[in-house]
C-alpha cells in the first residue's frame, strides 16, 4: 500500500456547545474528543498526522504535544494553524499549503469532533478505497434522523455531491444517506482541487464536502463506504450530541464486559468508559462510575456507589464500597469503604483495609495494614501490618510555610485512637503511639510514645456536686 497520512480538523470553536473550552478538548470519559480520534488513528500504519488548529490553538497544541510524548508515537503530529475558520475545505487547504504537507499517497481526513469512530472502520474505509481504486471515498450511513448532516447524492455507486443541511432543497432534505465527515483521498489527485472550492453557499464557508462534486466532475472515481455501525459517525456539535456519545460508549462497554464474565447488577446506573478493563467474576453493584484508565482484577466486588477515575488499578478479589477513588492502586484482597476517599497517588498493598470516613492522599500502605475508621493519611509511607486507630491522622501540612511533609510508619507500627502525627516524622518498626497523643518527634523502633496530659481522678465528685446543689465546675487539673 502507498503511504498513509492523516489530517484531523480541529480548528472550530464549537459555537453550539456554548462553552469556554474549545470543542475538540471537551472531555468524553475524561479524555478530550480529539484523543478519541487519535486513539483510532494510532492503530493504523500512518506516517504523519496533521491537525488543523485555530480556536484555542495553544491549548490544543499543548494537548497534542503531551499526547505524542505520552504515547511515544513513532510518527509526527504536526499542528497547522488555520487563523480564521473559513470552513472544512479551507482547513484542509491549510495543510496542503504547509511545508510539511504530504506529497502523495493516501490521506485520511477526519474530524476532531467525531470521536466514536473505531479503528476497524477506518481500516475498512481504506481497504474499500484501495480495492475500488477510488480517488475519493467517504464514510456514509443511512440515518433515520439525518438532520444536521450533509446529504450524499449518489448515482449508482458513484458519489456525485454532498449537500449541507443549510443548503438543501426540500426534496434533498429527505435523503437519509449522510456524510460522516471522514474521507480517504488520493492526495495527488484531490489536493489540487482544494483551491477550486468556493464559499458561495448558505454559510459562506469553503466546504470540504464540495470536493466530492469537483472530483466527480473532473472524472475522478468517487465512492461511498457504508458504515456497519451508524453510531460511529455521531459528531459532537451540541451538549445533546455529547450525551449521545456517552450513551453509545457506555452501551458498548456494558455489553462487552458482561460478555467477558462481569456481573453488572444494574446496567442502567452503571457508567463504564472505553479505557476500562474488568476481570471475570467481578461484580459491579448499582451506581458505579468507572471513568478513566481503570483496570479491575478478577473476582472483585465494586459498589454500590463507587466512582473510580484517573488511573486506577485494583487487584483481584478487592472490594470497594461507596467510595471515591482517583489515581490509586489497590492490592488484591483489599477492602475500601464505605465512604473512603483515595486520591492523588495512593498505593495500597494486598489485604489492606481502608474503612469508613478515611481519606488517603499521596500515600503508600504496606500489606496487611489497616486504617479502618475516621483517619487521614496524607503524604505518608506505611509499612506492613501497621494499624491506625480510629480518628488518628497525619498532620502533613505546614500552613505557615505552605509545605507538605512526610510521615513514615515502619512495619508493625500501632497508632492509638485520635493520635496526631505531626510531620515530618518517622515511627520506627513496631513503635506504638498512645491514644490521644500529639507526636512531634521521631520514635525509635519498639518504643512507646505517649504525649498527653495525665488523667486526674477526683473521688466522689459527682455525689458531692449533687448534694451541694452548686454549679458543676470542673476542678483544675493537678
Ligand atoms: C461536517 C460536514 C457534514 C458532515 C458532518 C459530519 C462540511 C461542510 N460538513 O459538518 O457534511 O455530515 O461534518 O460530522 O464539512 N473545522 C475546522 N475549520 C473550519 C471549520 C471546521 O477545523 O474552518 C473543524 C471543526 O473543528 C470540526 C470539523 O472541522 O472538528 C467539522 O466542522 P463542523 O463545523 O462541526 O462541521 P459540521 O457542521 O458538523
Ligand atoms: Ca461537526
Amino acid at each position: 500500500m502507498s503511504s498513509l497520512h492523516v489530517i484531523i480538523l480541529a480548528a472550530g470553536q464549537g459555537t453550539r456547545l456554548k462553552s469556554a473550552l474549545a470543542k475538540v478538548l471537551h472531555p468524553l470519559f475524561e479524555k478530550p474528543l480529539l484523543a478519541h480520534v487519535l486513539h483510532s488513528v494510532r492503530a493504523l500504519p500512518v506516517e504523519s498526522i496533521h491537525v488543523v488548529v485555530g480556536h484555542q490553538h495553544e491549548a490544543v497544541e499543548a494537548f497534542l504535544a503531551d499526547y505524542h510524548q505520552r504515547h511515544a508515537l513513532p510518527f509526527p503530529i504536526i499542528p497547522v494553524r488555520q487563523a480564521e475558520q473559513r470552513g472544512t475545505g479551507h482547513a484542509v487547504l491549510q495543510v496542503a499549503q504547509a511545508p510539511s504537507a504530504p506529497t502523495g499517497g493516501q490521506v485520511l481526513v477526519l474530524s476532531g469532533d467525531v470521536p466514536l469512530v473505531r479503528p476497524q472502520t477506518l481500516a475498512a474505509l481504506l481497504a474499500r478505497h484501495t480495492a475500488q481504486a477510488a480517488h475519493l471515498t467517504l464514510l456514509s450511513a443511512e440515518r433515520a434522523e439525518p438532520t444536521g448532516y450533509g446529504r450524499v447524492v449518489l448515482d449508482g455507486e458513484r458519489a456525485v455531491r454532498i449537500v449541507e443541511e443549510k443548503d438543501t432543497r426540500p426534496d434533498e432534505r429527505r435523503i437519509r444517506q449522510v456524510n460522516a465527515g471522514m474521507y480517504a483521498m488520493d492526495w495527488a489527485a484531490c489536493a489540487p482541487l482544494l483551491s477550486r472550492l468556493s464559499a458561495s453557499n448558505a454559510q459562506a464557508e469553503y466546504y470540504l464536502t464540495d470536493l466530492v462534486a469537483l472530483a466527480h466532475e473532473a472524472g475522478l472515481t468517487t465512492r461511498v463506504c457504508p458504515m456497519a455501525d451508524a453510531d460511529e459517525m455521531i459528531g459532537v456539535n451540541s451538549r445533546a450530541d455529547l450525551a449521545a456519545c456517552y450513551h453509545v460508549l457506555r452501551q458498548r462497554a456494558l455489553s462487552h464486559w458482561m460478555a467477558e464474565g462481569v456481573t453488572i447488577v444494574d446496567p442502567g446506573s452503571t457508567l463504564i468508559g472505553p479505557d476500562v478493563t474488568i476481570g471475570p467474576d467481578t461484580t459491579l453493584l448499582p451506581g458505579c462510575c468507572l471513568m478513566g484508565d481503570i483496570a479491575i482484577g478478577a473476582g472483585c466486588d465494586i459498589g454500590p456507589y463507587a466512582t473510580l477515575s484517573g488511573r486506577v488499578r485494583v487487584g483481584a478479589h478487592a472490594r470497594i464500597i461507596a467510595s471515591l477513588v482517583r489515581d490509586a492502586e489497590i492490592g488484591a484482597h483489599s477492602s475500601v469503604g464505605p465512604f473512603a476517599h483515595l486520591r492523588d497517588g495512593v498505593h495500597l498493598g494486598d489485604r489492606v483495609r481502608v474503612g469508613n470516613f478515611v481519606e488517603v492522599k499521596n500515600t503508600t500502605v504496606g500489606p496487611d495494614s489497616n486504617a479502618a475508621h475516621l483517619c487521614y493519611l496524607g503524604d505518608a509511607r506505611l509499612g506492613a501490618q501497621v494499624n491506625m486507630g480510629a480518628g488518628a491522622i497525619t498532620a502533613n501540612y505546614d500552613p505557615i510555610r505552605d509545605e507538605k511533609h512526610l510521615t513514615v510508619l515502619e512495619d508493625g507500627v500501632k497508632v492509638g485512637c485520635n493520635a496526631v502525627l505531626v510531620a515530618p516524622l518517622t515511627l520506627g518498626e513496631r513503635a506504638t503511639v498512645a491514644a490521644g497523643s500529639v507526636i512531634t518527634h521521631d520514635v525509635a523502633p519498639g518504643d512507646l510514645a505517649i504525649a498527653r496530659s495525665r488523667q486526674s481522678v477526683i473521688a466522689g465528685w459527682v455525689a458531692r456536686v449533687q448534694s451541694q446543689q452548686c454549679p458543676a465546675e470542673v476542678p483544675p487539673a493537678r
